[in-house]
This record gives structure tokens, C-alpha cells and sequence, in this order.
């Protein structure tokens, strides 16, 4: 009995990992198309050069700086908005949905935004 046990748990538990994966990443990307799209983009790649780039960005750091949003402990007013009605959960999943996304190199808004930059004069 004990044996099938411990059987079960190293066939089965990267299986419930991969299923716990997939609806926190449905559950990020209803967050996503909720609100966050409007400024970081669809896939974390933003709309536009006052918004940071989420696509690929460490997981925990995003978690982090979403719960230090949330405590007020780093402040936008953008962001608090936001967050003000997520909860942990929420946050996990945008945090977990963004950090799965390809940075966005050849995404057309980033080249926008490169070329912007180019011809910015430098202050
Ligand atoms: C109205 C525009 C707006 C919306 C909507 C928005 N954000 Fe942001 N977000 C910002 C701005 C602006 C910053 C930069 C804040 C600062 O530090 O001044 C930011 C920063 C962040 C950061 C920190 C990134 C870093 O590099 O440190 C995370 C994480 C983040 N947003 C996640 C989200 C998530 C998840 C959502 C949706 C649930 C969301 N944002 C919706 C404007 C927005």
C-alpha cells in the first residue's frame, strides 16, 4: 500500500503541477484582458514607453511588486487603482500569466518604441 502510494505521488504530482499551472494561467489571462492589457498589452509587452514591459519578467519579482502595490509600499497611482480590488490569487496568476509570455523583440509596439527612442533628442 505504501509503496503505491509513493508510486502515485512520483507518476502523478507533475501532472496536478501541469494542471495547476494551466488554470492559474486561464485565471491570469482573465485578469489580463480584464484590466492590464490597457497598458502593459495582451502578452505583457506594452502599449507604450510609461508602462513597464511584463513579458518574461520573473515571476516572483512581478508577485512581489504587485503585493507591494497593494500595501502601498511602492505607489503609482495607476497601479494601486488596479490592485485595489485583487486578491493574493489574482495576483499570482497576472504575475504567473506575464512571466510566460516571449519579451517582445520583435513585437511592432517595441519597434515603435525604439525608434521613438532614437529620435528623442538627449537631454
Ligand atoms: C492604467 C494603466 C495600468 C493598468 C491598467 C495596469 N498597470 Fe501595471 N503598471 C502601470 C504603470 C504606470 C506602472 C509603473 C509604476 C511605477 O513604478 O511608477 C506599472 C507597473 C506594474 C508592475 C511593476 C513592473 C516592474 O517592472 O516593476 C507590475 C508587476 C504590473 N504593473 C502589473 C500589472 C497587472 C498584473 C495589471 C492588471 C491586473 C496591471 N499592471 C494593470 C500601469 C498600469
Amino acid at each position: 500500500m505504501r509503496r503505491l502510494v509513493v508510486l502515485l505521488a512520483a507518476c502523478c504530482a507533475p501532472l496536478a503541477q501541469a494542471a495547476g499551472d494551466a488554470s492559474l494561467m486561464q485565471r491570469g489571462e482573465e485578469q489580463v484582458m480584464g484590466t492590464c492589457f490597457l497598458c502593459h498589452g495582451v502578452t505583457g509587452n506594452s502599449s507604450g514607453k510609461l508602462y513597464p514591459e511584463l513579458a518574461g519578467q520573473n515571476e516572483a519579482y512581478l508577485l512581489e511588486q504587485l503585493r507591494h502595490f497593494k500595501a502601498g509600499a511602492r505607489d503609482s497611482s495607476d497601479m494601486r487603482k488596479v490592485v485595489a480590488d485583487m486578491s493574493d490569487d489574482d495576483m499570482r496568476a497576472a504575475a504567473h500569466f506575464f512571466s510566460r509570455q516571449p519579451p517582445g523583440r520583435d513585437n511592432p509596439a517595441s519597434g515603435d518604441r525604439r525608434a521613438l527612442n532614437e529620435s528623442t533628442p538627449r537631454l
